[in-house]
């Protein structure tokens, strides 16, 4: 399995692969990595061509607070790598600190607040610059394709938490304080590995609900899934007018 792109497909995500000409699936634990146990992640690579381009799309991904290390979180980047990858894009699913930003649309990562409190590059001082973890060039590339569709798409900073518990009204205050305009569970430590390895990274989040306090709704994994299968499509279009644009 080798290619240039990937796709990494957030909680119910999922269903962006059913939109490629698959070629190939390889699951996480025949390529060696830990395997996922969450609902909406189904743990696999899968090659294939969307708008004509190869891609891998990893199916599922590996969370901290199912007591995986920062290093097994950020495994699915480096085996990427490994296989040809040099541009990747993070999905995944998020509340919305933003009153503007209301769920069932999508959040461009214009950057992150890691709040793991842990780093995949531990181990060694190797200060990597995080100025520019998600491209600028290619968010601009986006932005313009989201323009022509007439796509909303919101633009932001997510906060990566470690979870597994969603957060306290007190805490989204805080985390709006900080700068978050999006609170999550996944991506900064992939997308950190991914910048040390030298891809071009972009994030993307379907903002699947209000984050905790900000409406009177309570929050439920079942709901971000159902949420997330239907924002899908617009993001598919998307990728797919984008991609069919660039060259590999
Ligand atoms: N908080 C944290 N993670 C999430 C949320 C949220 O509100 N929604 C989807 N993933």
């Amino acid at each position: 399995m080798n290619a240039e792109l990937a796709i990494v497909l957030g909680s119910g995500l999922g269903v962006l692969a059913e939109h490629l000409q698959i070629e190939e699936t390889l699951g996480f634990a025949e390529a060696g990595l830990p395997v996922s146990h969450v609902a909406g992640h189904a743990g696999r690579f899968v090659m294939g061509t969307l708008a004509g381009k190869k891609i891998i799309a990893m199916q599922g991904r590996i969370h901290l607070y199912e007591g995986h290390d920062a290093k097994s979180v950020s495994s699915g980047i480096r085996w990427l790598h490994e296989h040809g990858v040099k541009r990747i894009i993070l999905t995944n699913a998020a509340g919305t600190l933003r009153a503007d930003f209301p769920p069932g649309n999508w959040m461009m990562l214009e950057d992150h607040l890691n709040l793991t409190g842990t780093s995949p590059l531990e181990g060694g001082a190797n200060f990597i610059d995080m100025s520019e973890v998600y491209s600028r060039a290619w968010r601009n590339e986006f932005l313009a394709e989201s323009q022509r569709l007439a796509m909303p798409l919101h633009q932001g900073v997510y906060a990566g938490l470690r979870g597994p518990q969603y957060e306290t009204p007190a805490e989204i205050r805080m985390l709006r304080t900080m700068g978050a305009d999006a609170v999550g569970m996944s991506t900064v430590l992939e997308a950190m590995q991914a910048k040390a390895l030298g891809m071009e990274v972009l994030g993307f989040s379907c903002l699947t609900n209000w984050a905790a306090g900000i409406s009177s709704d309570g929050l439920d994994h079942a709901d971000v899934l159902a949420t997330g299968k239907i924002a899908a499509s617009a993001m598919v279009s998307l990728l797919t007018a984008s991609l069919s644009k660039i060259s590999l």
